[in-house]
């Protein structure tokens, strides 16, 4: 069957609210369409978490610091749709942009802290884009529980630091970063590779894997992070624009991994940015 597509507020409000009078929980996964295995496994948390799951799909050109991603940015919506029938979404709420960014629309949520550094540092206003329609979203919504893949681990800090501060009653929900066979984590942006560069893509994730190996067996992070990322760059990556051990719990950069850490990186393959992050155990020694 068909999964429904909304395209107003209006109407998601009305849906959310025939649900609630039959008891029905709400899940929400938002995404920016693209999908892949990655969001229908977040699909899959929703429906075993709760009765109703509702799939957002919106480009939200708040969060693209370069107009030249957003405009590259894959709009699959029709097969994207099919997915989501397959995998047993409720609806799909694909808001026009006047939905979320109404005429004079003059309101910004930014997190300090957690939108520091990494992400926040390469891609400057990002976080401030994802807070605002994330939040947006939320109180559209009025989910219970929402689904985010650990793949975009700081994202997850910072929309759940909004949830907090903000007092949206919404649970958070991390799932794990599903990766394909040879470990490239999956991406919307995976398909823009070139044959050579999807060949190549792979090393980025089993350099994650190695290090965070050494990490844990009581390594210091500076020189091994600065070695592991001399070896991207002679694999074949461009720029390595970060490659950070921070903590899973506070994101607060560690010098060891001397508590349950992250490792995260961001690294450029041909004209395809790409991010990935593994757990870190924490050292023994
Ligand atoms: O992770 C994404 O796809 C986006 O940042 C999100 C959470 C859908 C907000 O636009």
């Amino acid at each position: 069957m068909a999964v429904p597509i909304v395209r107003t507020l209006s109407v998601l409000r009305q849906t959310v609210a025939g649900w609630r009078a039959q008891g029905f929980t709400v899940g929400l996964v938002p995404t920016m369409g693209a999908l892949h295995e990655g969001h229908l496994s977040l699909v899959r948390a929703g429906l075993a978490r709760t009765d109703r799951v509702i799939v957002t799909l919106f480009v939200n050109p708040k969060q693209f610091n370069n107009p030249a991603d957003l405009a590259a940015y894959p709009r699959t919506e029709d097969s994207d749709a099919a997915k989501l029938a397959g995998a047993g979404a409720h609806i799909l709420y694909a808001p026009n942009a006047a939905e979320i960014y109404p005429e004079g629309f003059s309101t910004t949520v930014s997190v300090a802290g957690a939108s520091e550094g990494m992400e926040g540092h390469f891609r400057p206003g990002h976080f401030d884009g994802v807070a605002t329609v994330v939040a947006k979203l939320f109180l559209q919504s009025g989910a219970d529980l929402a689904f985010f893949g650990e793949k975009d681990f700081q994202q997850l800090h910072v929309v759940r630091r909004m949830a907090g501060d903000l007092d949206i009653p919404i649970e958070v929900v991390a799932c794990q970063t599903i990766r394909e066979k040879d470990g490239l984590a999956m991406s919307s942006r995976n398909v823009r590779l070139s044959a050579a560069e999807r060949t190549l893509a792979p090393r980025l994730a089993a350099t994650l894997f190695e290090t965070a190996a050494k990490l844990t067996a009581g390594a210091d992070a500076p020189p091994l992070l600065a070695e592991a990322a001399r070896a991207l760059g002679s694999a074949g990556f461009g720029q390595v624009e970060y490659l950070e051990l921070r903590s899973e719990a506070t994101l607060a950069p560690l010098v060891r991994a001397s508590e349950p850490a992250r490792l995260l990186v961001a690294a450029w393959l041909g004209d395809v940015r790409l991010i990935d992050n593994v757990p870190v155990a924490p050292s023994s020694r």
